[in-house]
């Protein structure tokens, strides 16, 4: 067997991602807790209930987790709803509680990088008319203001919005996230908004900590035609990625929005990002079928053969990623892999997903891009937005009944990949020993027999 290590570069940071309202539990005060009081909103009708009853305290044996397996970075979100209770009102006690986490963070060794907004918001914000009102910036604003002072000497690192379009796609074009709408003519009210917000809140946070790095986590979708002899599957291919990838990074580095017929100026918010954050999961195979114009937009299907999770949510498509790396370093800013991971109950496929996605990771940074981490898809199992309970990405599974945690495979993978800043043919093929000549491919003496 070959023996070799693909080695990332000194101080690289290795960790896991959350978000606030998968896994606090019990608030009752945003958008999502409303949104899972209504029939039909999410599959099966499952709640987020106590979620991984992380405001309960459950952060502190997670964290260990973390620790225990070498991690030595975290991304969470703070939730603007409980810190925000009613307009200009403060909880001071939430904030505490943040403090409290992020001090556990700092003492286990784990660096905390924080997520401003992660799809969740304050009902009373949605009740006034969210992100389609112009008002929406300076409100936001004034909760990011109030958070960092908060917060400030405990965290350098700051993502301002999670996947503005993913965001915008659920909510505003396909209804399946709050506030439900199928409503296209939104669309660049709300991308204006989350702009605007977004550069406003990097100079809020800028004038608070001059130090501090802030950046905004994009979500990447690898689409290729399904034929790419077709030139409808061609053009349809081209129009998504414009539409869903290109128009919050473009726009930050032009200062100009362009989308559908919404051409808009916006020269405040170029150079407001200090590093590009990005989510990667998947790639779909665009495949038109001109008798369904309204499919234009819909999600596709997956490449042929494709090595698909248990739910048929992501395929395992490590090249995506790198193109996903490609498309992110044209902006030439540190990179940090902000999310990536897979839904996998019985840990199936997840080993294999998470080497063949650091080889390409790998790649990039031995290119002497400057990759700077990786949080992975995520340390317990949690609440999946409108999916429910019915997806597992955690490195550890999660009875949300009963609490009760239990470590997955993977996690020891992981644990090894942290513990050695590296990826190794060793640790391959005791994890993912079906991908070892595709990750470490065998020497020609190996070949030979010899
Ligand atoms: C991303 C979200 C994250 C999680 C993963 C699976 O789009 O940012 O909260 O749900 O997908």
């Amino acid at each position: 067997m070959t023996r070799a290590r693909y080695q990332f570069p000194k101080d690289f940071l290795w960790g896991t991602a959350t978000a606030s309202h998968q896994v606090e539990g019990g608030n009752t005060n945003n958008d999502w807790w409303h949104w899972e009081q209504q029939a039909d909103r999410i599959l099966h009708g499952h709640r987020s209930n106590e979620a991984c009853g992380w405001w309960q305290g459950k952060w502190t044996e997670d964290l260990d987790r973390a620790q225990e397996t070498y991690q030595n970075s975290h991304r969470l979100s703070i939730e603007w709803s409980r810190i925000e209770p009613h307009p200009a009102v403060w909880d001071e006690t939430a904030l505490e509680r943040y403090r409290g986490m992020l001090q556990g963070m700092l003492d286990r060794g784990i660096e905390p990088m924080v997520t401003l907004v992660h799809f969740s918001h304050p009902q009373w914000f949605i009740e006034k008319g969210g992100w389609l009102l112009d008002q929406s910036v300076e409100l936001f604003e004034r909760y990011v203001r109030k958070s960092v002072v908060a917060l400030g000497d405990l965290v350098k690192k700051w993502v301002t919005i999670n996947e503005p379009n993913v965001y915008i796609y659920s909510g505003f074009v396909e209804g399946a996230f709050p506030p439900g709408l199928t409503d296209l003519r939104k669309v660049p009210i709300v991308t204006r908004n989350l702009l605007k917000a977004h550069a406003v809140a990097y100079e809020a946070i800028h004038e608070i900590l001059p130090e501090a790095q802030v950046g905004l986590a994009h979500h990447y979708r690898s689409f290729v035609p399904a034929d790419s002899g077709n030139i409808l599957d061609r053009t349809v291919t081209s129009f998504r990625h414009r539409a869903f990838n290109n128009v919050f990074p473009e726009a930050l580095r032009t200062g100009k929005m362009k989308m559908l017929h919404w051409r808009e100026s916006l020269p405040e918010i170029v150079g407001t990002q200090d590093f590009f954050g990005l989510n990667y999961y998947t790639r779909e195979t665009v495949d038109v079928d001109i008798s369904k114009p309204g499919q234009i937009l819909r999600t596709g299907d997956y490449p042929e053969g494709a090595d698909v999770s248990p739910t048929g949510f992501i395929a395992n498509v490590p090249e995506g990623f790198w193109e996903a790396l490609q498309w992110a370093h044209d902006d030439d800013l540190p990179i940090y892999i902000t999310e990536n991971g897979v839904e996998d109950t019985d840990d199936h496929i997840r080993s294999r997903f998470l080497a063949g996605h650091i080889r390409e990771l790998w790649r990039a940074a031995n290119f002497n891009w400057k990759i700077k981490g990786y949080y992975h898809w995520t340390l317990v199992d949690n609440f999946e937005w409108e999916r429910g309970w019915t997806q597992r990405f955690g490195l550890w599974g999660l009875d949300p009944k009963t609490q009760a945690r239990k470590k997955r495979p993977t996690a020891d993978f992981y644990a090894e990949i942290c513990k050695m800043n590296g990826l190794s043919s060793e640790v391959v093929a005791q994890y993912a020993p079906e991908i070892l000549d595709q990750i470490f491919p065998p020497r020609r003496s190996d070949d030979l027999g010899a």
